[in-house]
């Protein structure tokens, strides 16, 4: 039986207390409806439909790299209408749709597996997702009959004293045959306490035409989380963070502390990396093996190799780092950084749009900007690349075996040959020989006996 989707995303929000659409909250740095349209797209289905209302421009925009139809839902009379408004997109499809809510991002793609495996193979028309929660406090609670049979599910602002106590929750996660579907949408009232059109609503159709409907329970009630406000924002944010830690772990790396590492779902770590605490490695990021990093050190969308030590408060985003790299404390790496083996970034160094070539060494409080700088080089304390003359960037090359004295000011565009030496404390502005010593340096002067005669002064006065 061929597959669809239809995520539901047109609401406002309203409990977010936002300027930001709801589904566009971020966790662990990625949309939150961005889970679901991935999980989503995992099931390989024919064409998902996505619901928007709500800033739909500024939704359709933050999803535009995957592939979905949007669907316009306007005004937004309820979950039940946001469904009905599909109905044209699904023309001439006659096989089963998952709806999902933009605001469920935890669920993984094996429970929609399993739940829309076991709807087949029950042959249901409706297949309902419930579970069981300790706090069912705003869920609508799935009802049943004294042999356990669902009836339906009713709204929390709709329930009874009686029925809030039910524990077994709706998640907001259907499966259902598509013409069963647009028959039941057909049959909805907005007849209860928020004049909506409710999605539940189709759960009474099916029990009242004697349909076959299953009612799928599943066993972590985390996964279904609904996200409605900041509480649950970050109680979502916390289980995605900790079923991310936990794969890492399985696959043989350390996190010293679960709790205070935040790892997003696209980054891969190789076996034996240490990840020390109050660690945020974020985006299209990968590690390598056997590496150190942390404890607090801020990572993103960045390559790093094998066996590399990342130490105490360092920041990289979008930069190289190849194999046994050792960089920090306190260094910061922007994009196009690219370090090469065995390189060495110390303390207080900046890099931006540079190669550090093969064993070169920055080890000391300097900014590396626009520059090429090759193997074995040793750039001194304090150094500092002048790549910006207010108006244009400039390249600074620095060839193999170079050594950059203390406090040389590299004045670009500017090439420092071979195995060239510069003196502490110069001001470079021309290119200098292989090979060769540029000094350039105030003569030193000296006046004997000054702090004598500066002692007798003090004492007259
Ligand atoms: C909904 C269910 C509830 C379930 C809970 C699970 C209904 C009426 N209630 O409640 O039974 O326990 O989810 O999390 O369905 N949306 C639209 N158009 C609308 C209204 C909502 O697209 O007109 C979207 C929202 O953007 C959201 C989703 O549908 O992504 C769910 O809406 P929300 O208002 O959060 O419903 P809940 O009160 O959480
Ligand atoms: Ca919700």
């Amino acid at each position: 039986m061929s597959l669809a989707v239809i995520i539901l995303a047109a609401g406002k929000g309203v409990r977010m207390n936002s300027q930001l659409p709801k589904v566009l909250h971020p966790i662990l740095k990625k949309p939150m409806l961005c889970y679901v349209l991935e999980a989503a797209q995992k099931m390989e289905p024919e064409k998902i439909a996505l619901v928007l209302g709500h800033d739909s421009e500024l939704v359709k925009e933050a999803v535009s790299d995957y592939p979905v139809e949007a669907v316009i839902q306007e005004p937004q009379l309820g979950t039940g209408h946001a469904v009905l408004c599909c109905e044209d997109a699904f023309q001439g499809f006659s096989g089963d749709i998952l709806i999902l809510s933009g605001d469920v991002p935890a669920i993984s793609f094996s429970s929609l597996r399993e739940f829309t495996d076991s709807h087949v193979k029950n042959g249901a028309d409706l297949s309902l997702m419930s579970t069981l929660v300790e706090d069912p406090g705003g869920y609508g609670r799935v009802l049943r009959n004294t042999d356990g049979e669902v009836l339906r599910v009713v709204e929390d602002k709709d329930a009874t004293a009686d029925e809030k106590k039910e524990n077994e929750i709706n998640t907001g996660i259907y499966c259902v045959n598509s013409s069963f579907l647009w028959e039941s949408l057909g049959g909805l009232d907005s007849e209860n306490s928020q004049g909506e059109y409710y999605l539940p609503g189709i759960v009474d159709f099916c029990v009242s035409r004697k349909r076959r409907l299953l009612a799928f329970s599943l066993a972590d009630p985390k996964e279904v989380s609904g996200v409605n406000s900041r509480e649950q924002l970050g109680e979502a944010e916390k289980t995605m963070r900790q079923a991310i830690n936990r794969r890492h772990m399985e696959n043989g790396v350390t996190i010293e502390d679960p709790e205070t590492t935040y790892i997003s779902d696209s980054v891969s770590i190789g076996r034996d990396t240490t990840v020390c605490p109050n660690t945020y490695i974020y985006g299209e990021t990968s590690i390598g093996d056997g590496c150190r990093i942390g404890p607090s050190v801020y990572i993103e969308d960045s390559r790093i190799g094998n066996n590399v030590e990342i130490r105490f408060s360092s920041y990289l985003t979008g930069c190289e780092v190849e194999n046994g790299v050792v960089m920090g404390p306190f260094c910061h790496l922007r994009p196009e950084a690219r370090i090469k083996d065995g390189a060495k970034i110390g303390n207080f160094v900046e890099i931006k749009k540079s190669e550090i070539g093969v064993g070169s060494k920055v080890p000391h409080l300097s900014y590396v900007g626009d520059a090429d700088i090759g193997d074995g080089v040793n750039i001194g304390a304090g150094t500092i690349t002048c790549n910006y003359d207010g108006v244009n960037k400039h390249r600074t090359v620095v060839e193999d075996r170079a050594f950059i004295g203390s406090d040389t000011m590299l004045v670009a565009p500017i090439r420092v040959g071979k195995e060239a030496t510069t003196a502490a404390g110069s001001t470079i502005t021309k290119d200098v020989s292989p090979g060769a010593l540029a000094i350039e340096r105030a003569g030193q002067k000296e006046i004997t006996g000054w702090a004598e005669r500066k002692r007798i002064k003090k004492e007259k006065s």
